[in-house]
């Protein structure tokens, strides 16, 4: 789709996005990395490192992405910077479609999508200083700022705490974490609109990674800024995320916002992520272990398993997981989840009752409290649910009084 040209006179915030409103969309994408073998390079397979997800990102928020390690976050965050051509779907900024604009195409995009990167060490050019490294943008834009790309940089090193005056050193004469600062002024040069930061500080100590957590929490507020922040678990974003996504194998399996996926998460390895971030909360010392240990490693993404992916790991799953792939569905407003026996819900498929022998093994490494906890509150939702029923049905018209005495009919003839 070609962008319009903008008249002259048009307001620029023509088509940006409100707060709140969608500025990055999502539908149906995917990244397969093809497998090729041999003299003549067939493919022989594909690695399918993001296989059709759904999200959206709005104006203002911070979308957290967490999953393990070879889920395809990354690769995500590339789609959608559009560092990467998706093999399938599409990606709309504003309402535009960007999913396979070229080189040029991108070139105006580049300045509203940002991408911060993992390792400080190996995103900065050892041979250039700081100054040309922040600068670049503005070069490679073609823009020139009031005042000129010196004073600009060095404004924004000390917009993210820097000394301005170390605009001549060389990334080697900073530590992890100056270096994160580093990348994230060199990310705001142009004023971007969306900055995806992936894992912005698993690099760093955890001593400093508040820091640089707070930092980018400090900037968004001042800038008006989007993000979409990407971790391994929980910890890192769970502060800072209004909304939270959780990757497994390619496939988003629970997206809600974050006071909801923190009270009743929904999916079991929501769960499990959840478990696995100790709780520096006083209160909670002593309260039962709820610890989760997932079994074994991420299944490979070349061939994942059949049905829910999550199958071969999960406590909970049954036959139909093993065969149908449940969709990401909303089961409560704001909370969409892609399980057939979802935790804090209502069972999605109660005929299907026998665990596997896998979720046998799995639920072993499930403290008991878990399953207690687990069996509690689906029966309490069951039971909520019922009531409701109970209560539309008391509550229902006059029409179905006629179906209602039909019904009762033939009991009374008994
Ligand atoms: N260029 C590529 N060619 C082939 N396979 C790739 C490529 N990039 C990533 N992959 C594979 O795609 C899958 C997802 O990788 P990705 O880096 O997106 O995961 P991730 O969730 O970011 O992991 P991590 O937490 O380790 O950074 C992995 O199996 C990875 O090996
Ligand atoms: S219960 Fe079934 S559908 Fe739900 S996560 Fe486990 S395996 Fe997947
Ligand atoms: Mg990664």
């Amino acid at each position: 789709m070609s962008i319009p040209a903008q008249s002259e006179g048009t307001v620029i915030t023509k088509g940006d996005a409100a707060p709140g409103e969608i500025l990055l969309k999502v539908s149906g994408l995917q990244k397969h990395f093809p497998i090729r073998k041999g003299l003549l390079q067939r493919q022989v397979g594909a690695v399918r490192a993001v296989d059709g997800i759904d999200f959206e990102v709005r104006a203002g928020e911070t979308l957290g992405v967490v999953g393990e390690s070879g889920c395809g976050k990354s690769t995500m965050g590339r789609l959608i910077t559009r560092l990467l051509e998706p093999t399938a779907g599409t990606v709309e900024f504003e309402g535009k479609d960007i999913t396979h604009l070229g080189v040029s195409g991108m070139r105006p995009l580049r300045r509203d999508v940002q991408m911060i990167f993992q390792d400080p060490y190996s995103s900065l050019n050892p041979r250039h200083t700081i100054g040309t490294i922040i600068g670049a943008p503005f070069r490679l834009q073609g823009v020139t700022p009031e005042g000129g790309i010196k004073k600009e940089v060095q404004r924004l090193l000390s917009v993210v705490g820097l000394n301005p005056e170390h605009y001549n050193r060389y990334p080697h004469e900073f530590s992890g974490g100056q270096r994160q600062r580093i990348g994230i002024a060199r990310a705001l040069a142009l004023n971007p609109k969306l900055v995806v930061a992936d894992e912005p500080v698993s690099a760093l100590d955890v001593s400093i990674q508040a820091q640089v957590v707070n930092l980018l929490d400090d900037l968004q507020q001042e800038l008006g800024l989007t993000y979409v922040i990407i971790a391994h678990d929980l910890s890192v974003v769970r502060h800072v995320s209004d909304r939270i996504a959780v990757m497994y194998l390619g496939k988003i399996v629970e997206l809600a916002d974050r006071e909801s996926l923190y009270k009743a998460p929904m999916h079991p390895y929501t769960k499990a992520l959840m478990s696995a971030v100790p709780i520096p909360d006083p209160r909670r010392k002593n309260a039962k272990s709820e610890r989760i240990l997932l079994k074994g490693d991420v299944p490979s993404p070349i061939s994942p398993p059949s049905g829910c992916r999550f199958h071969t790991r999960c406590w909970k799953a049954t036959q139909i997981c093993t065969t149908t792939e449940p969709p990401l569905i909303e089961l409560k407003p704001g909370q969409r989840v892609a399980c057939h026996h979802p935790e804090n819900f209502e069972d999605q498929a109660p005929q299907d009752t026998v665990l596997l022998s896998v979720a046998k093994e799995a639920a072993e490494l499930v403290s008991d409290e878990v399953l207690a906890e687990s069996a509690e509150t689906s029966a309490a939702v069951a039971a909520e649910v019922a009531a409701e029923v109970e209560v539309a049905e008391d509550a229902a018209p006059e029409a179905s009084e006629d179906e209602a005495s039909e019904d009762e009919a033939p009991a009374k003839e008994k």
